[in-house]
């Protein structure tokens, strides 16, 4: 019996050695801790239930991955070209379409190379976290179509890198804040069928990146609507029951650029 335990030390030893080296040689690229558990996290969050944590979640299985099937998509990436190819981060999550009933993760703090998050078409509810705010990495944000409540937060002015953020189909309300205006990167900023209210800030006269613009419901006027002249690469404004007193602003109509107009009961 004894004699058994002694050679069964070696030969763990062993293995373990040379599954350690396996891993070193083949470059089993692993993902953090710290990443697996705000995604634990974020799975509790939203509601998800298939996501199975005792597969690699970069690896594409049990899952982490499927195809498209009609409005349903998953699909969570990984970039693991990090230490030469030896550390995997996640790069992006899109989970559209899944039924997800929950509420929105408070932040990303686990996941500092996360440049896009997709929810869209889901069940979700409650409001939009601050904390998104500290994600200064982010690119992509669609929450389109659930059941949002509560008003944007200002603090997601502070993601410098965001190019679109949309929201539309919600049930957000509150003023806009002026803080939006200030996004150095915003190309589409898509608003519309929510509960807004107030007016468009004056500071989105400055969103020169800006190229599609939607929003619904809100109260402005032909006067104080802010002039749109430098937004050079604006290609489609969509103003729906934006109740703008009288006459939109003659600038808007001669902009030749804008290929999308639409403008339903002023
Ligand atoms: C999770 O993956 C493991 C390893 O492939 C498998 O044995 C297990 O059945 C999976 N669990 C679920 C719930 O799919
Ligand atoms: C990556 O590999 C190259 C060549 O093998 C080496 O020179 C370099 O130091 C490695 N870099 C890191 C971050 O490990
Ligand atoms: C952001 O979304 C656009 C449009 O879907 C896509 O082309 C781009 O690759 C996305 N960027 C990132 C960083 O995921
Ligand atoms: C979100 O929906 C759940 C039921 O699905 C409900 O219990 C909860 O109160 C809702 N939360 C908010 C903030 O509306
Ligand atoms: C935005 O970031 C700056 C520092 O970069 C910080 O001082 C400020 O409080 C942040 N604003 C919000 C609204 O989070």
């Amino acid at each position: 019996m004894k004699k058994k335990m002694f050679l069964l030390v070696p030969f763990l030893l062993a293995s373990t050695l040379f599954f350690c080296f396996a891993t070193f040689v083949f470059g089993a690229a692993v993902l953090p801790d710290d990443e697996v558990e705000a995604l634990r996290g974020i799975a509790k969050s939203l509601g998800k239930t298939d996501w199975n944590f005792s597969v690699d979640p970069c690896s594409g299985d049990s899952g982490w991955f499927y195809r498209a099937e009609g409005s349903k998509e998953n699909d969570l990436t990984c970039d693991c070209s990090s230490s030469n190819g030896t550390v995997c981060h996640v790069v992006s999550i899109i989970l559209k379409g899944q039924n997800l009933a929950g509420t929105l993760p408070p932040n990303f703090a686990g996941l500092p190379y996360l440049q896009q998050i997709d929810l869209t078409r889901n069940y979700l509810n409650g409001s939009i976290p601050p904390g998104w705010g500290s994600s200064p990495q982010l690119v992509n944000i669609s929450l389109l179509g659930n059941r949002l409540t509560g008003s944007i937060p200002k603090e997601l002015a502070n993601i410098t890198t965001l190019k679109s953020f949309t929201v539309e189909f919600n049930q957000l309300s509150g003023n806009l804040p002026p803080e939006l205006g200030h996004m150095p990167s915003i190309e589409r900023l898509l608003l519309s069928s929510n509960y807004f209210t107030g007016e468009l800030p004056n500071s989105f006269a400055g969103l020169i990146t800006l190229n599609d613009l939607r929003i619904s419901d809100l109260i402005g006027s032909g006067e104080t609507f802010p002039r749109l002249d430098n937004l050079t690469q604006l290609k489609t404004l969509i103003l729906r029951s934006c109740n703008i007193t009288g006459q939109l602003p003659k600038y808007l109509g001669d902009r030749t650029k804008l290929q999308n107009l639409l403008r339903s009961q002023l």
